[in-house]
């Protein structure tokens, strides 16, 4: 069965280029972003592992580990993490799952058959401290993600943690945030002591809470 969001992210052992790894014991009390994608040695993966080993500061800022996946070797990823390194301008600095086997592809329901039977396609699980799965996107593999994204979601999940806000079309950490609908003015009053911008009763909108 699909995975969804607020499933606890299964846990699995498989090789990788920094070794062995037993999945939730990987992630420790972190969160973890597992993305997959179709094959080594290919333009458009070549360009999305550059760019998260580039920006794998802003995980760690966040808390975040990251972790790929393709269905090719251990030998092939290492390989290829050379051609990574010179054409992208960043080494590979965090772990790729070696999943031949197709096992946990086919755990996490990585291989979509009627776009291709062999490969995977691009997923990507954002998986919180408590091994929830809190976001699920799959692309095509003629299409790069982007990164930047990702790590927008994290920073509105993180938020809404933590907070009674969710945050609007297009909003980037730092813009203002709504007050949900289930805290009453009342409540929220208490929340938000600088008050808010009532747009509708239902439309309330505050300054990011620090
Ligand atoms: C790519 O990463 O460039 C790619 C992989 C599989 C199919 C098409 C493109």
């Amino acid at each position: 069965m699909a995975l969804r969001l607020g499933d606890i992210a299964p846990d699995f052992s498989a090789s990788t280029t920094d070794g062995p790894i037993s999945f939730h014991n990987w992630m420790g009390d972190d969160w973890a972003v597992l993305f997959s994608h179709p094959k080594d040695f290919t333009p458009v993966c070549t360009t999305e592992l550059g760019e998260v080993a580039r920006l794998k500061p802003e995980f760690a800022k966040r808390g975040v580990k990251v972790i790929g996946l393709s269905v090719d070797p251990a030998d092939s990823h290492t390989q290829w993490a050379k051609d990574i390194h010179e054409t992208q301008g960043h080494a590979l600095n965090f772990p790729l799952i070696a999943d031949a086997d197709r096992k946990v592809s086919d755990l996490y329901d990585m291989i979509h058959p009627n776009a291709n039977d062999t490969l995977t396609v691009r997923s990507v699980f954002i998986i919180d401290g408590n091994k929830k799965i809190r976001l699920v996107l799959t692309y095509p593999a003629s299409t790069g993600r982007n990164f930047a994204e990702i790590l927008r979601v994290i920073d509105s999940l993180q938020l809404t943690d933590k907070h009674k806000v969710a945050t609007p079309v297009n909003w980037q950490n730092g813009d203002d945030v709504i007050i949900v609908p289930a805290l009453s003015d009342e409540d929220a009053k208490k929340r938000f002591p600088d008050g808010w911008r009532t747009v509708k009763p239902y439309l309330r909108v505050v300054a990011q809470p620090k």
